[in-house]
């Protein structure tokens, strides 16, 4: 990975933005962190300094820190200047990437990391981006020594080393896992959750969320309700699924950045701070001596993943510890750079620990042989 000499380890890209706030937030966190025994420098980036440095201000009264304007970097980057793009990349050792959705914006930013040997992590949850980047920069970046690390928020941070933590912990062979996602949305139920799914945008809520979502935000969502959206996604969101899909299939960036934005104005904090998830893994296998040429699979496990809210306190925390992970556990990375998905990345490595110390949790429910 590029050497640690660049003046910021970090660099949060897209800092303005709604989800880039709580990701500076975090950052903020982790350099005062009482567990870190080395300096934080880094940096947010953007293309507009004023937004940056009210960014900046905000959290600085948020997080009680008045001098914290003054000990970070600003970059002015735009996604539409190849050149500025490399001059950020080039300051950075990893870059946080929160400039979505990742289709219309994330090509541009990869493509600088990668020339420019440095690290990006990103909160993607489109697995089509992932993919495109893993075929067309793969190689490049191993060349290069850069990690791009896709889809290292919400999506699909506990998913991915849920299921690490469940084959670690079974006392076998793990071969198969089913897993559930319970999100659990407050007293009230209003917990929104946006996010971009190929060309869709979806939320979570109750009916009366929905309706709102249609008087007010003058856009036509198509609510698709607990059994058909079952079968369309049937590994996820199937126990006490009480959720809308509003898909918006084919749409193009400004009607996903509409739906965004007005999904935004209305996510007020409290229902976020209410709001959490749980996604339970079903696992089984066989023990030593057992195999599937002859015996049934003789051993279960039920493990969880529990935490916060998950879209704008799961997704900054995976992003920065996954982030502090590429900095420090450098030797139980994959041998060469590349592009990877979280699981394929972090396998061997502290994330879990430290997920586990910033309240996104791992545990075992049960484990039987039988
Ligand atoms: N995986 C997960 O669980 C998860 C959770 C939350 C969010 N997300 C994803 O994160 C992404 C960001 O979401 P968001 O809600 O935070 O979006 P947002 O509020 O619209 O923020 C977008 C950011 O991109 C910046 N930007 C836009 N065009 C740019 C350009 N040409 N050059 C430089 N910067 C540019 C914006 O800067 P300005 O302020 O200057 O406009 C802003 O900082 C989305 O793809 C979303 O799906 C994923």
């Amino acid at each position: 990975m590029a050497t640690q000499q660049r003046p910021f380890h970090l660099v949060v890209f897209g800092a303005s933005g709604f989800t880039g706030q709580f990701v500076t937030e975090e950052v903020a966190r982790e350099q005062v962190s009482p567990e870190r025994s080395s300096r934080l420098p880094w940096a947010v980036a953007g293309r507009s300094r004023e937004k940056l440095q009210r960014v900046l201000e905000r959290a600085a009264m948020k997080l009680g820190r008045p001098t914290l304007s003054s000990e970070v970097g600003i970059i002015i980057c735009d996604i539409t200047n190849p050149a500025s793009l490399d001059e950020m990349a080039k300051q950075a050792t990893v870059v946080l990437n929160c400039v979505g959705p990742y289709r219309f914006y994330g090509e541009p930013v990869v493509k600088a990391c990668v020339e420019n040997g440095t690290s990006c992590i990103d909160i993607c949850g489109e697995p089509q981006f992932l993919e495109l980047m893993y075929w067309k920069y793969h190689e490049k970046a191993a060349e290069k020594g850069a990690y791009i690390i896709g889809s290292s928020g919400f999506d699909s941070i506990p998913a991915d080393l849920g299921v690490i933590y469940t084959r670690n912990k079974m006392n076998g062979t793990l071969t198969a896992v089913e897993s559930f996602l319970t999100i659990h949305s407050g007293p009230e139920g209003s917990c929104i959750h946006d996010g971009t799914w190929k060309s869709a945008v979806y939320g979570f809520g109750d009916q009366s969320n929905l309706k709102k979502l249609r008087n007010e935000s003058n856009l036509k969502p198509v609510p698709i309700v607990g059994p058909k959206l079952k079968r369309r996604w049937p590994i996820s969101y199937c126990r006490e699924l009480n959720s809308y899909s509003i898909p918006f299939l084919g749409a193009d960036v400004s009607v996903v950045k509409r739906t965004q934005r007005y999904l935004h104005e209305n996510l007020e904090q409290s229902p976020i701070d209410a709001s959490s998830f749980t996604l339970t893994f079903f696992g089984q296998g066989y023990s030593q001596g057992f195999g599937p040429d002859k015996n049934k699979p003789n051993i279960r496990i039920c493990t969880q993943v529990k935490g916060p809210e998950a879209g704008y306190v799961a997704t900054p925390i995976a992003m920065v510890q996954a982030a502090i992970t590429l900095l420090t556990d450098a030797s139980d990375l994959p041998k060469a750079g590349g592009v990877f998905t979280p699981g394929a990345a972090f396998s061997r490595t502290k994330l879990i620990e430290r997920l586990n110390q910033r309240g996104i949790e791992f545990s075992v429910i049960s484990s039987s042989e039988v």
